[in-house]
């Protein structure tokens, strides 16, 4: 594996490679890595055998009071598993690198932005997609690979992709989960015992939405937020039902494919899940 810092050399490596005739897939990431990021580089590799894995703990997509300086910084230990997982490149830029001494915010999310994650973490995904555009740019990717669990963001990075990467192809990997149900998540390891035990709550709530799905989307909801109550210790922030297509709430009578998502705060550690529910 190359370890690469500068955009110099990464443009070298991802050259060299598509000269050799591969295509590129990327997996963009903030380390602390875990089984789910390493499902993330097997999909990658479904595609093409080449693949670059970024770590970079992006300052743009943290508020005020956010974790950004508690964030969970491995790189030792997060390079051997991608040694491991046989990546190609591991691009690990400084903030200098990346931004060049320009940190505007140069995308913009919109009303989605400002909506469930977006309410909570007002400046999240305008520099969220910041980076990620940086990085897209810098990496030049074929298909780049992101989790299921953040469904909002990988929402609002398919747009951006349609909008200024066309030819990249976003694909989506399904959110790995720990025996009870947990979502895989580099915060989780913030979570005490005790309350590991409230967070697996979330899944058990989606499920539960599962369930009552066939009674409708209202009953879904209802469902999940039935299930949130019998784990109060949990400062539920929203359970809500959209459209997978465009992100709009659905009620009674949709028909098609929805996502049910939930968001809450355990001890101090912001959690969100989600779970697909066709109707
Ligand atoms: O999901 C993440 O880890 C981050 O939001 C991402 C996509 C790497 C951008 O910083």
């Amino acid at each position: 594996m190359q370890r690469v810092t500068s955009l110099n050399e990464l443009s070298a490596a991802v050259e060299e490679a598509k000269a050799r005739g591969l295509e590129v897939a990327f997996v963009p990431t903030m380390g602390a890595l875990h089984e789910g990021h390493l499902s993330l580089i097997k999909e990658a590799r479904r595609h093409t055998p080449f693949v670059v894995v970024s770590i970079f703990v992006n300052p743009l997509q943290f508020g005020a009071g956010e974790d950004f300086e508690k964030y969970p910084r491995t790189i030792e230990e997060d390079a051997e598993k991608l040694a491991e997982a046989a990546v190609d490149v591991l691009f690990t830029p400084t903030v200098n690198d990346l931004y060049r001494g320009n940190m505007n915010v140069s995308e913009s999310a919109g009303h989605l932005g400002e909506i469930y994650e977006g309410a909570a973490r007002p400046e999240h995904f305008d520099g969220m997609l910041t980076v990620v555009s940086r990085l897209f740019e810098a990496v030049k990717p074929d298909y780049a690979v992101f989790g299921a669990k953040d469904a909002q963001q990988i929402f609002l990075i398919r747009q951006l992709a349609a909008k200024k990467f066309p030819a990249l192809q976003i694909i989506e990997a399904p959110t790995i989960r720990e025996a009870s149900g947990l979502a895989m998540s580099s915060r989780n390891r913030f979570l005490s015992a005790e309350n590991r035990a409230i967070a697996e709550n979330l899944a058990a709530a989606l499920k539960a939405g599962e369930a009552a799905s066939t009674a409708g989307p209202a009953s879904a909801v209802q469902a999940a937020r039935n299930q949130m109550l019998k784990a109060p210790e949990a400062k539920l922030d929203y359970v809500a039902l959209v459209d997978a297509d465009t992100f709009e709430p659905v009620t009674d009578g949709f028909s098609g494919r929805a996502i049910l998502l939930i968001a809450a705060v355990v001890g101090e550690t912001r959690l969100i899940d989600n779970l697909d529910i066709t109707f």
